[in-house]
């Protein structure tokens, strides 16, 4: 089981993430983790993924416009039916090209059969 930390998600943060304050909106964050871990839990499993729960995320530090939003994903256990994967995101800061980080979070999805019941991880 991989439990080095890869950088899986490498995306810049556009004025179309921000909030009505300007400032980039938690939700897209959230979401670019959720796709990390994503893109990690899909090559355990043959099966359809969804995300079961979201835990243990810290809002660091602010991500600014301009900024690179680097995800690192860590492998922290495969279950029966589910994999959790904890994800560090880092920010690159436009100005300076510092790497802060910024946010993280555990997340846990979960392998699906057809009819959308949990499944075994590695059962074809
Ligand atoms: C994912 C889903 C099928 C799980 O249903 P369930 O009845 O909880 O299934 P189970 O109790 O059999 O649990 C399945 C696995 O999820 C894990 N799990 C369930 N709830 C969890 C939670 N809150 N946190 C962490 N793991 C959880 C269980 O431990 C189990 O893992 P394991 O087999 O590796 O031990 C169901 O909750 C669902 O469809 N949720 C919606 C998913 C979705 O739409 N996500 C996108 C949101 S926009």
């Amino acid at each position: 089981m991989p439990n080095q930390s890869d950088l899986v998600i490498r995306v810049v943060a556009m004025p179309a993430d921000t909030n009505s304050s300007g400032d980039i909106f938690g939700g897209w964050l959230l979401s670019q983790m959720d796709l990390a871990a994503w893109v990690v839990a899909r090559k355990l499993t043959p099966h359809r993924l969804v995300t079961v729960a979201m835990d243990s995320v810290v809002f660091h530090k602010p991500v600014y416009v301009g900024d690179c939003l680097l995800c690192y994903a860590t492998v922290e256990r495969i279950g029966r039916t589910s994999i959790t994967i904890h994800i560090q995101a880092h920010a690159e800061r436009a100005r300076g090209g510092e790497e802060v980080a910024v946010t993280e979070g555990r997340i846990t999805m979960v392998a699906l059969d057809e009819n959308r019941n949990p499944v075994p991880i590695a059962e074809a």
